[in-house]
């Protein structure tokens, strides 16, 4: 993969959507769920805080991204049937990395732990797809709400820059971190 690609927006390789899933540790609950026809109106929707738009590209970007590349799969973030959220995820052909980006919790949602509930119901289902190299995900350097949030579930900087975003890197369990 083209690492200028790889930021929290853009470019990944990933091959087999995933179903759903619901994890299963304490905050609200989230599922993820592939966005289909009946969600896609709902995930347009989502906004993030206006100071907040400039660290990240808006849905419909992220959704044409998963549309034509072929490379970033889609997943809506649900609290019951109500879409709260967004992030998509694939895999990097070079080291077979398991990138998350895309990464939205609505406005309206935001702060009541939606956005740890579903990076971690992401790890989880996505356990196989970051089983060989582990998950890597990038975030502006300013953007503290997303580094505390990745640094708490155990996201470590590595020094590489995408972007000119800083790119954190967990390891595949049973290796450390
Ligand atoms: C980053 C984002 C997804 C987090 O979603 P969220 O649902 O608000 O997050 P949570 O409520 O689960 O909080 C996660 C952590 O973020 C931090 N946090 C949340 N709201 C915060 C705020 N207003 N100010 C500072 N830190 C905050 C807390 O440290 C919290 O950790 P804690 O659970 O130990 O208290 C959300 O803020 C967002 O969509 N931001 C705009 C888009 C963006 O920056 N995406 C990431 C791109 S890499």
């Amino acid at each position: 993969m083209n690492r200028e690609d790889a930021r929290c927006p853009a470019d990944g390789h990933g091959e087999d959507a995933p179903g759903s899933g619901t994890p299963a540790h304490p905050g609200p609950a989230v599922t993820l769920r592939p966005v289909d026809a009946t969600i896609r109106s709902a995930v347009l929707a989502l906004a993030v805080r206006s100071e907040q738009a400039s660290f990240v590209a808006t849905p419909d970007t992220y959704l044409r991204m998963c549309d034509t590349g072929g490379v970033w799969q889609p997943l809506a973030v649900l609290e019951g049937d109500r879409v709260v959220g967004f992030l998509m995820w694939g895999v990097d052909e070079d080291d077979d990395s398991c990138w998350l980006g895309g990464f939205i919790v609505d406005a309206a949602h935001q702060g009541r732990g939606l956005g740890r509930a579903a990076v971690l119901a992401a790890l989880e289902l996505l356990v196989e797809q970051g089983s060989k190299a582990g998950f890597a995900l990038s975030y502006e350097a300013e953007n503290v709400t997303a580094a505390g949030l990745y640094t708490s579930l155990g996201f470590v900087p590595t020094g590489e820059r995408v972007d000119d975003e800083v790119v954190a890197r967990r390891p595949p369990s049973g290796r450390g971190a």
